[in-house]
């Protein structure tokens, strides 16, 4: 399974990616929003840093604006993975990207119909928000469940990205069903170590060592 982290944060990311575990990122415009710097010089710096995919969405809603962008974003690295929107336009512009060997990840994709759909078109990423489902009271993760269901029947290569992650158990069901990637906040990442038993084990042998040397 892959880990990306979904953040546009340069200091999350270089830490996170010390880890060892984080093989690309995700952005979206809200995340962009957040850092206070272009778009373009932000996944530039995120590519000095990170050897892997690096999600960059457009903000075009036509399908020729949505090209139009993707074709700038990919010279910034060949890292680069155009995000598009789960629209008709979003579609045409995925075709024409996967026609061309350009990589995509499809997002806000909430129905397994949907998923479908990217992956007829070449996606190489679809993105099920799994916690947003969650917070209209479905539950994401079965989302996730039908579209591996589905890609499996038919052999799809699209990989199923698991986006919109709030908490680790979301980590642990998106691999348990079978999830190629999971985009996880850097909040979510920290908390992945933690284990109170790790924590009093590793306490008691570091006493035990101690108490030795006397
Ligand atoms: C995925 O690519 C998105 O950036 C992200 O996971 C959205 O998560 P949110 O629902 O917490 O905004």
């Amino acid at each position: 399974m892959e880990f990306f982290i979904d953040t546009g944060n340069i200091e999350e990311i270089k830490t996170a990616y010390e880890w060892g575990f984080i093989d690309g990122v995700t952005t979206n415009p809200s995340l962009v929003a957040k850092e206070g710097i272009g778009q373009e010089q932000l996944i530039k710096m995120i590519s000095e840093i990170v050897d892997g995919p690096i999600s960059a969405e457009v903000i075009s809603t036509d399908a020729k604006g949505m090209l139009a962008e993707a074709q700038e974003l990919a010279k910034i690295h060949d890292n680069v993975v155009i995000k598009l929107p789960m629209t008709k336009d979003g579609m045409i512009a995925c075709k024409a990207l996967s026609d061309q060997n350009v990589k995509t990840n499809i997002t806000l994709v909430f129905s397994a119909n949907q998923a479908l759909l990217a992956a007829k078109n070449g996606a190489t990423y679809v993105s099920p928000f799994i916690g947003r489902l969650d917070d209209i009271g479905q539950t994401g993760i079965h989302l996730i469940q039908e579209i591996r269901e589905v890609f499996d029947n038919y052999g799809y290569m699209t990989k199923i990205l698991a986006a919109s992650i709030r908490h680790t158990d979301h980590v642990k069901t998106s691999a348990l069903v079978g999830s190629d990637v999971a985009t996880i906040p850097f909040k979510v990442l920290n908390a992945l170590f933690n284990h109170p038993l790790t924590d009093k084990g590793l306490d008691q042998f570091l006493k035990d060592h101690q108490n030795s040397l006397k």
